[in-house]
């Protein structure tokens, strides 16, 4: 695992967007793993000025996303769905049927799990996986105690996560508390991983994700495992490093 320490967020954005850049042109019909949250937004803003300045296209790209609530529609304004298409996918060249974000109005959302697994490998695999981390080590929706070998399935949210996202959420607004969430094995089968972390608040994650035991105490730190896995992180984030 490489950690890349910059001095704040807009350095982690460029330097992330960098590398989905070298990626896109490396390969145009790449498979994306796509993640959603505060962190990428930066990221994704980088990625269309690059989009809309003619340096690289989603014309061939295929795109999965890690996570989605469970019980809420598409087209409700807190669905990952929702925030793909007003983060990035509206502002880009990309083709909207190739992009797949995990149901979360699955009538079946434990099969809708195994059809999700499915068509990641029908599309040969993910190339290249963005990550963000929670504050207690959580990777997609895979929350501490996680199975390091789980794959694709429907997960309860802990407390701490429900808290950190209810900023979200209007006051009396119906918040899910089910997820359907790539496994960290099916994120460890990613070609390579990006994780992006900024803020102090995600610095003793970042600690025991880097420095700490392989443990599914701590999700994230099966990305030891990983050949590949960079995670891009600023000063105040990798403050807890020794
Ligand atoms: C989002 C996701 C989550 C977030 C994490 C950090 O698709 O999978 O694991 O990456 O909760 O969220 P932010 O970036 O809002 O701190």
């Amino acid at each position: 695992m490489k950690v890349v320490i910059l001095k704040d967020a807009a350095e982690v954005a460029a330097y992330g967007a960098e590398i989905f850049k070298k990626q896109l042109l490396k390969k145009p019909d790449s498979v994306l793993g796509l993640a959603t949250g505060s962190t990428p937004v930066a990221l994704y803003n980088e990625l269309i000025k690059l989009n809309q300045r003619g340096d690289i296209s989603f014309k061939q790209v295929k795109s999965f996303n890690l996570d989605e609530y469970l019980g809420l529609e598409g087209d409700h304004p807190q669905s990952y769905r929702y925030f793909m298409n007003d983060k990035l996918f509206n502002h880009v060249d990309i083709d909207k049927a190739q992009t797949q974000v995990p149901p979360g109005n699955a009538e079946d959302p434990v099969a809708a799990c195994q059809v999700y697994e499915q068509a990641i490998s029908d599309a040969g695999g993910i190339d290249i996986q963005l990550l963000g981390i929670g504050r207690n080590g959580h990777i997609g929706f895979n929350e501490p105690s996680s199975s390091l070998a789980s794959r694709t399935r429907v997960k309860t949210l802990t407390k701490a996560t429900i808290d950190d996202n209810a900023r979200f959420f209007a006051e009396g607004e119906y918040q899910p508390h089910l997820s359907i969430t790539m496994g960290i094995g099916t994120i460890l089968e990613s070609k390579k991983v990006v994780l992006l972390a900024t803020g102090e608040s995600k610095a003793e994650a970042i600690k025991a994700t880097v420095e700490g035991p392989l443990t599914a105490a701590c999700p994230a730190s099966a990305l030891q495992m990983h050949k590949d896995a960079v995670l891009i992180i600023d000063e105040a984030a990798a403050s807890e490093l020794s």
